[in-house]
């Protein structure tokens, strides 16, 4: 496909950003060629600097739940710029956004507005050190929590081994204090706590793992994390920024039906600005400053803009109906596309839940652990292509999921599988 435009402003990016972008998966490293420059998005589609139309899958990799520009979070955040950005003081925007997630999450009675998951899930990892008086902390391989030095780390050689970092410039000393482990293993969570009987300060998990695959786990593999942390004086730490609002509006937690002691929250509580939000039940938020001693700041947190955001979407994610009609728009989509693949014997499938879904090349196989997952990622790259061509958009990894909005129409989900099913024929039967 040409992009002449997409290809000219690259050219100016990569001399102004380390390789021309402002977040490493947007670079397309990993499907080849170059990234596609957006001009504008609305509903369902978004169009780039060549005017060519897609239907977006990657959504922003997740805030966008009512689509590009919708009409309500537009104009609240127009509204509330015009009297000012921000005044570095307190504003009614942040307690009704923060009441209206209270009022309707069971799990969370008090919360702190930061602005990226990154700063949630570390601000709430402090907090689970501060509140326990405990340092190390278990995290699992295959989940994704934002690039904080004590997040960066990569399993050790063995078992409840301390991890090693996975970039430059993270000290082994700070990843030091950071166990990881695989998923779905409970061996290897009861050995840590064996191995560190008095210094684990929480267990953070993606309850619904979605940046390396959707590698979904058991619920009563959740539930044992859930116990084994009581029994162990842990705190159980759910990082929602992908499932949070996602799934239901309680998450994933909601979802399982489980109480963690933390939770982290990004992407859709923002309505596509930039927030995050660390919140837990009971005391535990009254370590943090200035009520406790766990200190945590922030200029723009609580921004009105991006508060204002957060309530128009939250509000429409509220409505009666609203999570089924997108579980069921999903399937619908899943459906036709794992039908096609089955029928043609290909080795894929649409793995899904909730409006999430996942592009398995091992069809069959429930893959619940990093290790599961077929690293050769050359079928995606065409497959990415192919799709482009034929004005699909999906995030540019095979490693990340797709997904499906409120303003995703049935008639866009059938054109988009029929697009899919497609650019499969082409990638496993060599012809359209
Ligand atoms: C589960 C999870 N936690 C944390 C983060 C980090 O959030 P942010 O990119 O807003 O810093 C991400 C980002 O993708 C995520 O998916």
């Amino acid at each position: 496909m040409q992009n002449p435009k997409s290809a000219q402003l690259f050219e100016i990016s990569r001399t102004l950003f380390p390789g021309g972008v402002n977040s490493p998966v947007r670079a397309f490293k990993a499907v080849g060629g170059h990234p596609l420059f957006i001009e504008r998005g609305k509903g369902s589609r978004i169009w780039d600097a060549d005017g060519h139309e897609y239907i977006d899958f990657c959504c922003s990799f997740g805030p966008l739940i009512l689509g590009h520009a919708p009409n309500e979070v537009v104009d609240a955040i127009c509204r509330t710029a015009q009297n000012g950005t921000s005044y570095g003081a307190p504003t009614r925007l942040e307690s009704e956004l923060a009441k209206l997630i209270i009022d309707n999450h069971r799990f969370v009675d008090r919360i702190r507005f930061v602005n990226s998951g990154t700063e949630a899930t570390m601000s709430a990892i402090r907090l689970a050190r501060g509140a326990t008086g405990r340092n190390k902390i278990i995290k699992f391989d295959g989940c994704y929590h934002g690039h904080a030095d004590a997040l960066l780390v990569n399993a050790g050689s063995g078992l409840a081994t301390l991890g090693t970092s996975s970039s430059a410039g993270v000290p082994e000393s700070y990843v030091g204090e950071t166990i990881v482990l695989p998923l779905n293993d409970k061996e290897a969570v009861e050995l840590a706590f064996e191995k560190y009987p008095n210094d684990i300060a929480c267990i953070i998990i993606e309850p619904i793992p979605a940046n390396n695959g959707l590698l979904l786990q058991d619920r009563e593999y959740l539930l044992f994390l859930r116990e084994i942390c009581t029994r162990k004086g842990a705190l159980l730490f759910f990082d929602e920024v992908i499932s949070g609002f996602r799934v239901g509006f309680e998450g994933a937690a909601g979802y399982y039906d489980i109480e963690p002691d933390l939770l982290a929250f990004g992407k859709i509580i923002g309505g596509g600005l930039p927030v995050g939000a660390y919140a837990a039940k009971g005391d535990l938020m009254s370590h943090v400053a200035p009520e406790g001693p766990v200190y945590q700041a922030g200029t723009l947190s609580g921004n009105p803009a991006a508060m204002a955001a957060g309530i128009a979407q939250l509000s429409r994610c509220l409505q009666p109906g609203f999570y089924e009609e997108l579980r069921q728009k999903t399937e619908h989509f899943t459906q036709q596309v794992n039908t096609f693949a089955g029928t043609h014997n290909m080795p894929f499938e649409l793995v899904s839940i909730g409006s999430i879904f996942w592009l398995n090349f091992k069809r069959g196989e429930h893959i619940q652990a990093a290790s599961q997952i077929d690293s050769d990622m050359t079928a995606f790259a065409k497959l990415h292509h192919l799709l482009l061509e034929r004005g699909v958009y999906l995030g540019p990894s095979g490693y990340e999921v797709g997904f499906i909005s409120d303003a995703h129409s049935y008639e866009d989900l059938d054109h988009a599988a029929n697009k899919m099913c497609e650019a499969l024929k082409e990638v496993y039967l060599g012809r359209v």
